[in-house]
């Protein structure tokens, strides 16, 4: 990300800075030590106070997020079809895990209400990519709002709480130990996103506009931490800070304004990358042109994950490659096993010029644990959908 500044900073970083008098409190938040990228923020209270210390919920209490594992008998491509999944719990809790390994959790959120407490993942960053809905991620780096087809990324240490707006609410969810960047391959030494890249930096949006509280008060405050979360009692409002400025902060993006690419022949899946994570990467399929060429296949060839898990989330239109998946459905295609069209796409694919697809795609290069919910939703046939009978030969059509 690039340099941002919010609210009022002092000129120089770690000197004295008052409001109405009062000394104000000066917290560096960044990665890799002191190392990674930082900001500043100024807070009218110490981000240490808290009133007193709540509960420790492990994770694996909490219905829909533990880490509970349905191993299935079978290792076969999958559909997981999320479309009739009713609105349930909030924007925290309300995360229904479908599959994890130690570097990404996936899960959907269909929030029915925002929760009350304010949150902060201690120790992971979160996407949250918005398939329905709009709202804004109310944070200590000010208000952010979101819309359909955003994704929104808060890096971990972001204290926030989510405003619902228009629904119903769909949310596709990833959570990371690491850090989700732009490809390093789409920026410059400098950090400055390239003119091949599919984005440019005016399509990332950070907050727009600081809270300021300066009001006491109760107030709760959930913390991701230790494979659980942490609740504290705060009498001051969080959302405290006056000013910050550098490189960490929530952001949007949304996936229409990533720029595919199109060629001459099929362009392979990297082209429509938009995020790394360690061990996987976060790809947006959009509306393109297809391949020009007249002895052109438009749809991707058959292929051998042979290191990678690859999930799909349909999100509109119509996947050219895929027959019977609809919106909201996930599909599994995991290492050990080639995939590619079904049966008779290929043929029908060709001399097509455009696609309307819209979808998010999350490889991973380590393998994914399925929960219940997955097991739940699954749809068994997929595993069968490349499968058709073959004409019988008969003994005329033989001699003809
Ligand atoms: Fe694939």
């Amino acid at each position: 990300m690039r340099y941002h500044r919010l609210g009022d900073v002092p000129p120089k970083r770690h000197t004295q800075f008052r409001t109405n008098g009062s000394l104000l409190v000066e917290e560096v938040l960044g990665f890799e030590g002191f190392s990674g990228n930082e900001s500043i923020l100024y807070h009218r209270f110490s981000p240490c106070r808290v009133k007193e210390v709540g509960e420790f919920t492990p994770l694996a209490d909490v219905p829909g997020m533990a880490h509970v594992e349905w191993v299935p008998d079978a290792h076969v491509h999958r559909l997981t079809n999320t479309a009739p999944l009713a609105p349930q719990g909030d924007t925290i809790f309300g995360r229904r895990l479908l599959m994890w390994n130690d570097d990404v959790e996936m899960a959907i959120a269909k929030p029915a209400e925002a929760a009350e407490v304010f949150y902060r993942n201690g120790e992971g960053d979160e996407v949250l990519f918005v398939h329905e809905g709009s709202g804004t991620l109310h944070s200590v780096f000010g208000r952010l709002p979101f819309k359909a087809h955003d994704y929104v990324v808060i890096p971990r240490g972001t204290t926030y709480r989510v405003e619902l707006e228009e629904g119903p609410h769909t949310w596709l969810t990833f959570t990371t130990p690491g850090e989700i960047e732009t490809p390093n391959r789409y920026r410059n030494r400098y950090g400055q996103l390239l003119e091949h890249a599919p984005f440019s930096h005016r399509d990332f949006h950070p907050p727009e506009e600081l809270e300021r509280h300066s009001d006491r008060g109760h107030h709760e405050l959930v913390v991701r931490v230790r494979k659980g979360f942490q609740h504290y009692t705060l009498d001051y409002h969080p959302f405290d800070v006056v000013g910050w400025d550098g490189y960490v902060y929530p952001y949007t993006f949304s996936i229409d304004d990533f720029e595919p690419v199109a060629g001459r022949i099929h362009q392979p899946p990297p082209v429509h990358q938009t995020f790394q994570g360690p061990n996987f990467v976060i790809c947006s399929f959009c509306p393109r042109e297809l391949d020009w060429d007249p002895l052109a296949v438009p749809l991707p060839y058959h292929h051998s994950n042979l290191q990678s898990e690859e999930v799909i989330y349909y999100v509109s239109g119509k996947f050219g490659s895929r027959r019977g998946v609809d919106v909201g459905a996930i599909t599994l295609h995991p290492s050990g096993l080639p995939h590619g069209p079904q049966p008779g796409l290929v043929e029908a694919s060709l001399g097509k010029r455009r696609t309307e697809e819209l979808a998010v795609m999350c490889d991973t290069f380590r393998p994914l644990r399925l929960t219940p919910l997955a097991r739940e939703l699954d749809d068994p046939s997929y595993a069968l959908s490349w499968y058709e009978e073959e004409p019988t030969v008969t003994a005329a059509s033989t001699i003809t």
